[in-house]
This record gives structure tokens, sequence and C-alpha cells, in this order.
């Protein structure tokens, strides 16, 4: 396989030779694929300008995004995979027309977190991987250079969060010093960055990011840690906490789908066979956790007396991020295996919980949960929505994705 080798000679980007098993459901996923495209294009003019952020309670109608929010660019995403589907320009356009906002946010460094890496991996760097644009080349790199600059020692992360004024003041504080494990997206951004630059620092960032995502979030039977607590002075590790989650040591399953998405990508970009592993390690943890429809329980270790609120969002993720995952192992019992897991999983998804055919729905997928402790089940969701159709394409055969 050939590699690219950065100025230090460390590996930083590799080119694998990828597998694709056949899924299982071809012709189902292909019409699958081609609903939710033309869905996209009905929800254009609806839209307009804005990017949907949650359902409105009780309703298949999205609340829609006001400056500053970590889920602007999944429509985006959706508009550019569309694009790369079908070529047709409009789904360009309408992409691109939210640049300025991408704009403002990289004028905006206060409300910059770990979530540049959604923000800008589906935003400028699907602009520039499908069009070869050099302005959306300079705003994601301008993006990772922010990124990169969030790690400080002596913490072996990128600082994630912000403290904020509706926190309490004892969250607040932890805050600063937590790596979370949504952050786990975030790295495809400086592992571009590495491969796009020949600069050694942004993927020495993310592979140290990586790692302790691997070593201090993923436990020893490969459930997931939503957040581990670092001593801001000392930089060690002091203790496991959810903020999603049923409980501290429950598994809360968004976290666990970033979390097998990210290794298994990460996996793809470096060839780092840890992170593979690590991500197989985790797939195999879930699949027996799974709901009779395939999809994710919202947490993984719910007691008995507690409501089993589905999370579809969570099995969107978990899909996409399998595919890859199979494609990472080449040919062989691995890659079986992980594609009839992802496969299960979509096959769900479709079957069940595809709003497409509904007219008045302004999502893909139902009974989304964006936070139970907060009341937010059964949701659409446009981080739902987005990963769906990545795995829709994953599973006919796309292999190239802004991550
Ligand atoms: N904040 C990321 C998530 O809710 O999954």
């Amino acid at each position: 396989m050939p590699v690219i080798q950065d100025a230090d000679n460390a590996t930083s980007y590799v080119n694998l030779e990828l597998f694709q098993p056949p899924t299982e459901h071809a012709a189902l996923f292909s019409a699958a694929l081609s609903n939710v495209v033309s869905k996209v294009d009905t929800l254009i003019p609806q839209f307009g300008l804005r990017n949907p952020r949650i359902s409105i309670p009780g309703t298949r109608q999205y609340h829609f995004c006001i400056p500053d929010e970590w889920v602007a660019s999944f429509w985006p995403g959706q508009l550019w995979l569309a694009h790369s589907v079908t070529g047709a320009e409009h789904f360009k356009n309408s992409a691109r027309m939210r640049r300025p906002y991408f704009n403002t946010v990289l004028q905006h460094p206060e409300w910059h977190d770990h979530d540049l890496g959604f923000l800008f991996s589906l935003s400028c760097v699907a602009d520039y991987k499908l069009t070869g644009d050099q302005t959306a080349r300079s705003m994601a790199l301008r993006a990772a250079d922010f990124l990169a600059a969030r790690w400080r020692q002596p913490l072996p992360f990128v600082m994630c969060w912000n403290p904020m004024r509706r926190d309490d003041t004892d969250f607040a504080l932890r805050k600063t010093s937590t790596l979370n494990i949504d952050s786990m997206q975030a790295m495809a951004l400086l592992l571009w960055a590495a491969q796009e630059t020949g600069q050694a620092s942004f993927s020495d960032i993310a592979n140290l990011h990586l790692e302790s995502c691997a070593k201090y979030l993923v436990r020893d039977d490969y459930s997931s840690y939503h957040c581990y607590e670092f001593d801001p002075r000392s930089g060690d590790p002091v203790v496991g906490y959810t903020h999603q989650g049923y409980s501290d040591e429950s598994c809360w399953s968004r976290g666990q789908s970033w979390a097998i998405h990210g290794f298994a990508q990460s996996y793809l970009s470096t060839g780092n066979t840890s992170y593979r592993d690590t991500a197989a390690g985790m797939a195999d943890y879930i699949a027996d956790k799974l709901l009779d429809d395939g999809v994710c329980p919202w947490d993984y270790q719910l007691p008995d007396d507690q409501p089993v609120y589905r999370d579809t969002s969570a099995a969107a993720v978990t899909a996409a991020g399998l595919y890859a995952l199979a494609q990472g192992f080449g040919p062989g019992e691995q890659s079986i295996k992980y594609t009839a897991l992802a496969d299960r999983m979509l096959f769900g998804l479709v079957t069940h919980h595809d709003i497409t055919a509904d007219n008045d729905a302004q999502g893909l997928l139902k009974e989304g949960a964006a936070f139970v402790g907060l009341g937010r089940a059964d949701n659409m969701l446009p981080y739902g929505d987005y990963y769906y159709l990545e795995a829709l394409m994953r599973a006919v055969g796309h292999t190239e994705f802004f991550w």
C-alpha cells in the first residue's frame, strides 16, 4: 500500500486498498437512496437558507438553527452527498449558498469547540473535495488551525467544550478539562489538514487525541464513557462520567456510535490498525444489544424499569461506521461480519423508521433521541438524516466522503 510520509517521517496518511463486500439488500438500499435524494431535493425550497436543528415536538416539522449551533452542517452535508450521487448542480449551489454562515463561524472564535470538525468537514472540506474550490480549502484549513490550537498541555487531547453561562459551576469547571466521545468525529478535519498541507502537527494532535479516546473513554469490555475528566494542572485522568447517557457507568449509544465511526474512519485515513481494532471491539459490544428492529436503544445499559426510547441517529451513525470498518478489513470473515451487522441496522432503519414517503415530513428518520435526560426523545435529527444518507451510499458501494 502506498504510504505518504510527512516531514518527520511519521505516517500521516495512507491509501489503503479497500474492499466492499456486497450488501444483502442491494435493491432495497438503492431504492431507499433514491427516495432520500428525491426527498432532499423537495426540501431545498422549504428550507431556503435555513439549516434544520431538531423536530418541533409531536410534529415532523423542523426547528431551524440560530447562529452558533453544532448541527448547522448536517443539512449542507446532505446537499453535498446528493450532489456527489447525482452530479446535479442545484444541490451544490444550495450547499454553497451557506458559505457566508461558515465564514461567520470562523470570525467568532468564542463559538469554537470540537464541533468545528462536524461544521467544516461537511461544508468546506466537502466543497473542496467535490469541486476543488480553493476558498473552501482555505476556510477548512483555517478551521483546522483553530481546532488544533485547542490542544493545551498538559491535557492529552484537544479541548472539547467551553464553559457556558447556562452550566452550573461544577459542570462549567469540569468541562474545560473533559474529553468527550463526540469529539471523535472532529479528528477527521485534522487528519485531512495533515494530508492537505503535509504538516505533521495536525496529525500528531489528532493521534494524541484519538489515543486518549481509546485509552480513557473505551472500557475494557469495549463499552464507552461519554466523558472523561482530567486534572487540568497535572493532566492526570480523574474519572469517567456521562452527560447524555443514562448513568456514569452506562453506555450512551450515540457516544458509542461516534467512536465506532470515528475509529473506523481514522483507520481508513491513517492505516493505524489499533483504531480499526478498537472500532471492531466496540461494534462487537453492541451486536447483541440492538432492539428487534436492529436499531439502538438510546443507552445500551438501561435498567429494566426505564423506558426504552430508540435512537435512530445512533443507528445511522453506527451503520455508516460499520460499512467503513468492513471496508478497512479487506476481503475475509471480518469484513463479511461487519457488513452483515451494518445491513441489519440499515434494514431496520429503511423498513421501520424511514419517513421519506410522508409528504409532510421535513426529515428522513423518526425516533431519534437527542437528549433523553432533557426530555428530548422521538425526534427527527439532522445528524440522523445525514448519516442515514451516508450509510445508504456506503451500502451500495460509494467510498468517497468528507471525513
Ligand atoms: N453533542 C453531540 C450529540 O448529541 O451526539
